[in-house]
């Protein structure tokens, strides 16, 4: 863990625009700089760095964060290798608080992995280079399959001699410990004796995201019935086959680039297509996808495309995990290539140009090639039909982004058309299953944390139940109350520390927290509710940061979204006014007061205007007098509490 106090001295140190120049080239226009965007292919300059806020953002593909999430992304580091990065850009001597015992013992164990598998590399290597064998065997298997020796070097290929353990008496002569290098699998034992495990294969190391070596596939040279094609290295603290795809070390900047990934299944297609120039490729190595894997393509990019061959068991496989990649994001695309050819055997048949020409002009849709697939299967049998209808729709259904609504749209209506059903029908289906999963959720949740006076569903649940049947989107419905809400974590963040009233001599941030009214208990957005108990947590302790503690938060997610919140113009309450009704407030730079007292108000007339509604239900529903007459009461000390609040806003406008 790295220590709070050297966290902050790295942030006190940031500097945006020096960081994000070294990456991408920046030329000053007014208050900002501007760019070429290292997240999209652009001719014309799109990436704007402001130093003022310490954000970038592009116009062009949307990508946008600070200095840290840049890092992250660009690098595709994690937060605390980022920081690792920007303390030794800094100097930044980096205290690393205590681990406990057990995370230090792992840390140990997997460092000695990565040192032993790095020495394997580079023995390997040696060997297909150096040694005899390795040249007339492993570098000329190599060369018959059309591998230069530029791509062999960059993929760091080897091979292992066919001896009983010469690699073993090496590595045990280095004096690397033998438990530890049978965990890698390099070495078993063998008639109780340490030996090689990849005698006689070529060897293709697995790399992780930055290069390290995870563990290796080892390929037999000749056909052989008695022995496995591949020998891969078992699962160990660094090595875990669902969270690895091979090649992203090489193709990670590619991805980036093209907006696109193109799946393959097995090592030698990605490096011949490397080889052919087309570099966007990662591998699944034989198996299907997992979630893991879905989610470290998505840190690349959306468009996921599988190219297999059209009878591999590989397509079922992928076809298994589409609903997967679906609720994740993907918009999944799929190639399939002649009979009895592979990636890598097509590209060296027909060259890169023919071979990328292929792609673009075979490129499908997934959704709709599964439901042509279940389509032949189905034939004339009307049951079947409607389990497949059924199961395209909830394969729709899970299309649920809203920034994915138009896409959703475009399925219903061409699967309705190949299904020969009618379109309004498929429309409620999806919808169906739409709704039944949020209940399902909301009831989840209501189980996880029971809200005594809750009738199970929140009113976002409610929301997003009508949009579905009217198809709107659920974020526009929800963002008018979000606005204000938001509205007041940017008060806090931004004007949280200034003066407030000279008379009471306090601050904003006092202002608000000595309100009688529990703003995080009154927001409903999630992420408000967090920032707000997350900064009150801070004003307690007097220990009140700046705006950059959460904006360089650790959880990324929550930095985005402070960001977001930071820069969204349009909740921005005192520039509306000027803008539409070009008033100046009496308040003039201080135009903060003004927004601080009208966004509180918002939130607490939001609150009463709820219970006066509840209180009309309860005088509606109840039977005895005084009952009613309590009502009654409370109604007008309501109605009161909201005249006044409406009274002391005078000339704000409620958006
Ligand atoms: N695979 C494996 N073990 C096997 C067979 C295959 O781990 N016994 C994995 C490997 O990752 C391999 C991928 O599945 O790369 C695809 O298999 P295949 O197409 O048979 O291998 P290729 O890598 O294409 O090898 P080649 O082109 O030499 O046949
Ligand atoms: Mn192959």
């Amino acid at each position: 863990m790295i220590s709070q106090n050297s966290i902050q001295q790295i942030l006190s140190r940031i500097d945006i625009v020096e960081i994000v120049g070294s990456f991408v080239k920046l030329k000053k226009r007014g208050a900002n700089y501007l760019g070429l965007c290292p997240f999209h292919n652009e001719k014309s300059p799109s990436f704007t760095v402001s130093p003022g806020k310490e954000i970038y953002k592009c116009f062009g593909c949307g990508a946008s964060g600070n200095t840290i999430s840049f890092i992250m992304e660009h690098e595709k580091y994690s937060y605390v290798e980022a920081l690792r990065w920007l303390a030794q850009r800094y100097q930044v001597e980096l205290e690393e608080t205590e681990v406990s015992p057990e995370l230090k013992q792992y840390q140990l164990m997997a460092d000695s992995l990565f040192i032993i598998n790095n020495y394997a590399r580079e023995y390997f290597t040696d060997t297909l280079f150096n040694k005899e064998e390795g040249q007339n065997v492993g570098l000329s298997y190599f060369e018959e399959r059309g591998f230069t020796e530029e791509t062999i070097k960059k993929f760091q290929l080897g091979y292992c001699l066919n001896t009983f353990d010469a690699f073993a008496k090496s590595a045990l002569d280095k004096g690397y410990n033998l438990e530890y290098l049978q965990k890698t699998g390099l070495v078993t034992i063998r008639n109780e004796q340490p030996a090689d495990n990849y005698r006689g294969r070529v060897i293709f190391p697995i790399h992780n995201q930055s290069g390290k070596i995870l563990g290796f596939g080892a390929r037999i040279l000749v056909k052989s019935d008695r022995a496995p094609k591949y020998i891969n290295s078992p699962e160990n603290e660094i090595y875990i086959k669902s969270r690895v795809l091979y090649g992203t070390y090489f193709a990670r900047h590619a991805i980036d680039k093209l907006d696109e990934c193109l799946l393959v299944e097995g090592y030698t297609d990605v490096i011949s297509l490397h080889q052919a120039g087309v570099e966007n490729v990662v591998a699944s190595s034989g198996t299907s996808l997992t979630q893991d894997q879905l989610r470290l393509i998505k840190k690349y990019t959306k468009n996921l495309t599988i190219l297999y061959d059209g009878d591999s068991a590989g397509v079922k496989a992928a076809l298994r995990g589409l609903d997967m990649a679906i609720e994740e994001g993907l918009n999944v695309k799929l190639v399939l290539l002649p009979d009895k050819e592979d990636p890598d055997s097509y590209v060296q048949k027909i060259g890169a140009e023919a071979f990328r020409e292929f792609i673009k002009e075979n490129k499908q849709d997934f959704v709709l090639f599964k439901l042509h697939l279940s389509m032949q299967e189905v034939g004339t049998d009307s049951n079947k039909k409607s389990q497949l209808v059924n199961e395209i729709a909830e394969t729709i259904s899970k299309i649920d982004k809203a920034e994915d609504f138009t896409r959703q749209q475009d399925y219903i209506r061409q699967c309705s058309q190949l299904l020969h059903i009618d379109e309004q029908g498929l429309i409620q289906l999806v919808n169906k299953f739409i709704r039944d999963r949020l209940v399902k959720r909301e009831q989840a949740q209501a189980r996880n944390n029971p809200a005594p006076d809750d009738d199970g569903l929140s009113e976002e649940a409610i929301a997003a139940m009508e949009a579905a049947e009217t198809g709107v989107s659920v974020d526009s419905l929800i963002s008018g109350h979000e606005k204000q809400e938001k509205e007041l974590v940017k008060i806090l963040l931004r004007f949280g520390d200034k003066p407030f009233s000279e008379e009471e001599n306090n601050t904003v941030a006092d202002y608000i927290f000595h309100l009688p009214y529990d703003f995080e208990a009154l927001a409903e957005s999630d992420v408000v509710k967090r920032i707000l108990r997350e900064y009150k947590v801070l004003y307690d302790s007097g220990n009140l940061q700046d705006k950059r503690w959460f904006l360089y938060h650790e959880d990324q997610v929550l930095s985005k979204q402070i960001a977001n919140i930071l820069e969204d113009r349009e909740a921005d309450l005192s520039a509306n006014w000027k803008d539409r009704f070009e008033i100046d407030t009496v308040y003039g730079d201080n135009a903060y007061l003004q927004d601080t007292i009208s966004t509180t108000n918002y939130l607490i007339l939001r609150k009463i205007k709820k219970l006066i509604f509840e209180n009309q239900e309860e005088a509606r529903k109840a039977t005895e007098m005084d009952q009613i007459m309590a009502c009654l009461e409370m109604q007008k000390h309501l109605n009161a509490l909201e005249k006044e609040l409406t009274n002391g806003m005078g000339t704000v406008v409620f958006k």
